[in-house]
């Protein structure tokens, strides 16, 4: 029988969450875990009784800050020996016991035992240290309900772990091998989901393309998925391109709730770099597979990372990313410079791209990419776009700021429309982006 614990008796547990979407969607799992034994969320760190920080460890940046906020939570929290500090992900799984040296912290817990988080806080609480960083084969939380506050959109891992071993990448170290989560229970959650008035789901993995479930591949999981509500919009992320199959863009081109959204990492031009990344595709490989999805998806959006300066890069070979950027046309890109990571094969190559090159390269590659986008949003201008309502626009409560089908921001007069509602906008103008106009028509 479930325990049931008065509200004054239950402990309150602030997160803050670093890095990528897979984290947000492991942070409402490590809340859905700790609200069943008797925690309550709060958003305000002064309340807290535990604290909790879910880490990335992709770039060395991205550690950095982790390490600063740290220092500034042990400063400010100094006068309450008795709250308990603990970190979760990524840096949790590669730092381990290092962290608890380096840092007041309480707990470190890796990404595959969040079930462990209750009686490692009992200990906690009562003064003792704890560590739990197991990577698990089979660990997927399928029947964990995670907690989530917002009423709208949701993320749903629904895959756990990479065997992709980019040689770049720390995560198929730090978040293990790559596993499934049952298809039945996906679509249980999202038709729970929809039951709640959610409109939007994201499915989430390292690498959605490799989803299995006895027999069942992504494809058949996003067809499932989108015919439990013709209404609710179906997202997904990250797609490797050597694992999108013909199939999955046939799936995708036949369900109009499936957006003409493809998230798609390139991560370099040049056949030579790709190859050195452990990609295992090709430049034509690729840009084959664009003009697939182009062709069969009309008026899809495409998206891509890339790693500026890896180990080696010419600057022939950085051009050779510039050109094939050129030949796609990203709507979007996250654009990074190379950052070495211990443990991964290509830390053994060194790091001989100097930081002015990468930083000089990166700087082109974001230019260009701003141009392409800000002329791919011009060419939308005069168009009319569905837009499904986020809220009240970053800079005025009169503007209201939601998505289209592809991912792309628009901002528009308020009116009466609220969060979830899908409006019809005419699109004024453009930046490289943002899209801004005016509605002309809302439906349910
Ligand atoms: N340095 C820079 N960027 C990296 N990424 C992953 N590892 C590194 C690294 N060591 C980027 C890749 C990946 C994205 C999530 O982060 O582009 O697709
Ligand atoms: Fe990292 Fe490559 Fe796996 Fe993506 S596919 S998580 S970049 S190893």
């Amino acid at each position: 029988m479930a325990q049931i614990i008065s509200e004054e008796n239950r402990l309150k547990v602030y997160v803050e969450t670093y890095g990528c979407q897979m984290n947000l969607a492991d942070t409402e799992i490590v809340l859905g875990i700790m609200n069943k034994s008797g925690y309550s969320p709060t958003q305000t760190i002064d309340d807290a009784d535990v604290v909790l920080l879910n880490t990335c460890s992709v770039r060395e940046h991205a550690e950095e800050k982790i390490h600063q906020r740290l220092s500034v939570i042990k400063k400010q929290l100094s006068g309450k020996p008795e709250l308990v500090v603990g970190v979760l992900g990524c840096m949790a799984e590669r730092l381990r016991s290092n962290l608890i040296d380096r840092h007041r912290v309480d707990i470190v817990v890796g990404p595959d035992e969040y079930r462990k988080l209750p009686e490692l806080l009992d200990g906690a609480l009562a003064g003792s240290q704890g560590i739990g960083v197991r990577l698990s084969r089979t660990e997927t939380y399928d029947d964990i309900t995670p907690f989530r506050t917002e009423g709208i959109s949701a993320w749903i891992s629904v895959m756990r772990g990479c065997d992709k071993f980019c040689t770049f990448c720390i995560v198929p170290f730090t978040r293990g091998r790559e596993r499934s989560r049952s298809l039945a229970g996906v679509v249980r959650e999202i038709e729970q989901l929809v039951g709640q008035g959610f409109r939007e789901v994201t499915l989430l993995g390292q690498n959605v393309n490799s989803y299995t479930d006895s027999g069942s591949d992504f494809a058949d999981l996003l067809s499932a998925v989108a015919s439990v509500d013709s209404r609710l919009r179906v997202r997904f992320t990250t797609s490797h391109p050597q694992d999108l199959s013909d199939k999955l863009i046939e799936t995708i081109a036949s369900h109009d709730n499936l957006c003409n959204y493809i998230h798609l990492p390139v991560q370099s031009g040049s056949n030579r770099i790709l190859e050195a990344m452990n990609r295992t595709y090709t430049r034509e490989h690729y840009l084959a597979l664009v003009d697939r999805i182009k062709s069969r998806i009309p008026g899809v959006a495409l998206s891509t990372d890339i790693i500026s300066g890896f180990p080696t890069e010419t600057e022939e070979e950085h051009r050779e990313t510039l050109s094939l950027m050129e030949e796609v046309r990203y709507d979007g890109a996250y654009m990074f410079k190379y950052s070495p990571r211990e443990g991964t094969p290509a830390y053994r190559l060194g790091d001989d791209v100097p930081d002015e090159v990468k930083s000089r390269r990166l700087a082109e590659i974001i230019s260009l990419q701003q141009k392409i986008s800000g002329e791919v949003n011009q060419s939308v201008v005069g168009k009319t776009v569905e837009v499904m309502v986020d809220g009240s626009s970053r800079k005025s409560d009169l503007q209201l700021s939601g998505r289209t089908g592809a991912n792309k921001t628009v901002v528009f007069p308020s009116g009466s429309f609220k969060p979830g509602d899908l409006v019809k906008v005419k699109i004024g103008r453009a930046s490289s982006a943002t899209l801004f106009g005016e509605p002309v028509g809302g439906f349910n």
